[in-house]
């Protein structure tokens, strides 16, 4: 099967397989694990924060920052597309009890009027203030888009006008930095708390990662508890982490040529509708004619190709360390078949 309904299929390298059974470990919620210290303390070194929190995965971090931001409760504001807005079990209203704004978005960006409209600074017969606004790089419902560093400081600066802080969803922040060409700190300095994540194209089997000043980690330490994410040996995975970390963001930009490549194939296609984007990093939406994803996902199914529909008119497919060029190949071969049976 060639799998590419997530960059999340990756498996462990062998590079990783040797540093989990190498792995020196401990009791991350007693006395330590020191491999995952090793991994909070690099990371945070490299994406420029103060400290780092190791968790089970994106949706963890996000739900842990979002109850850290919501010490005092509010709102958060956060664009209708996002991530955190629709695809993770709504934690950020039922687990953190912000209420939740949600509002328009553009390729990933909301419009800095409205969105400084949607922010409340302080208490009102209205509402109550703004905890938190969410921004997300790379944009997944968006089809992988990176939002350009201007835009990111502007909702940095409209939010701390405002007196809200910024979490940064940078579940792909590694492809949107190699996108721009750019250390992943420069994104990083965006946001008062970030996650990214190690599972995804970085081939980690478990595992993300939560950024923040020392003070906010404290909390967030204490967070990962409540909600039952306090490991014993996660040394295991943090080694698989560190291996990640440090060998696997710069291998991105293969993924993101034949992302392009696989557009460049299939823009054309009967089966898709003009005027797609080109993509920006691996993740590829097409749109198909309203009700055809489901069927086109069981046909390519047939040719060995595994996808996922987004919605009944649009396609999602997510390119890692696992698609080669002969795959390209194959994917593009299987539309052309399935668009000369659709005529
Ligand atoms: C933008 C974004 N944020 C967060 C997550 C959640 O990550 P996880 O699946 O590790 O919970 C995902 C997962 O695909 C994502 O795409």
């Amino acid at each position: 099967m060639i799998d590419l309904r997530s960059d999340t299929v990756t498996r462990p390298t062998e590079a990783m397989w040797d540093a989990m059974r190498n792995a020196s470990l401990g009791d991350d919620t007693l006395e330590g694990d020191a491999t995952v210290q090793a991994l909070e303390q690099e990371a945070a070194t490299l994406l420029g924060k103060e400290d780092a929190l190791f968790v089970c995965s994106g949706t963890m971090g996000n739900a842990i920052a979002t109850l850290v931001h919501a010490c005092h409760g509010g709102e958060a504001v956060l664009d209708q597309e996002a991530h955190m807005a629709n695809s993770e079990g709504g934690g950020v209203s039922r687990l953190a009890g912000l209420f939740c704004r949600t509002i328009p978005s553009h390729r990933g960006e909301m419009n800095l009027e409205v969105l400084s409209d949607a922010i409340r600074s302080g208490y009102s017969r209205y509402g109550e203030p703004t905890a938190m606004v969410a921004i997300e790089t790379s944009h997944n419902a968006a089809g992988g888009c990176v939002q350009s560093l201007d835009y990111l400081a502007q909702v940095a600066s409209v939010a701390h006008e405002r007196g809200a802080a910024v979490h940064l969803d940078g579940a792909r922040l590694f492809n949107a930095a190699v996108a721009l060409g750019i250390d992943a700190r420069d994104i990083a300095q965006h946001g008062d708390s970030v996650t990214f994540c190690l599972s995804k194209g970085l081939s980690a089997p478990m595992g993300s990662i939560l950024l923040g000043s020392r003070e906010f980690i404290e909390r967030a330490r204490t967070f990962r508890r409540t909600i039952g994410g306090g490991l014993r040996q996660a040394g295991i995975m943090a080694a698989a982490g560190l291996v990640a970390l440090r060998t696997m963001p710069a291998r991105l930009a293969e993924d993101h040529r034949r992302t392009l490549l696989l557009w460049e194939r299939l823009r054309n296609s009967a089966l898709v509708e003009a005027g797609q984007y080109p993509p920006q990093t691996n993740i590829l939406r097409l749109a198909v004619p309203s009700g055809k994803a489901e069927n086109h996902v069981r046909q390519l199914a047939l040719h060995g190709i595994a996808i996922r529909a987004s919605g009944p008119c649009a396609l999602r497919l997510v390119v890692h360390r696992h698609i080669d060029d002969a795959a390209i190949d194959a994917v593009s071969h299987a539309f052309e078949a399935l668009a000369g049976c659709d005529r």
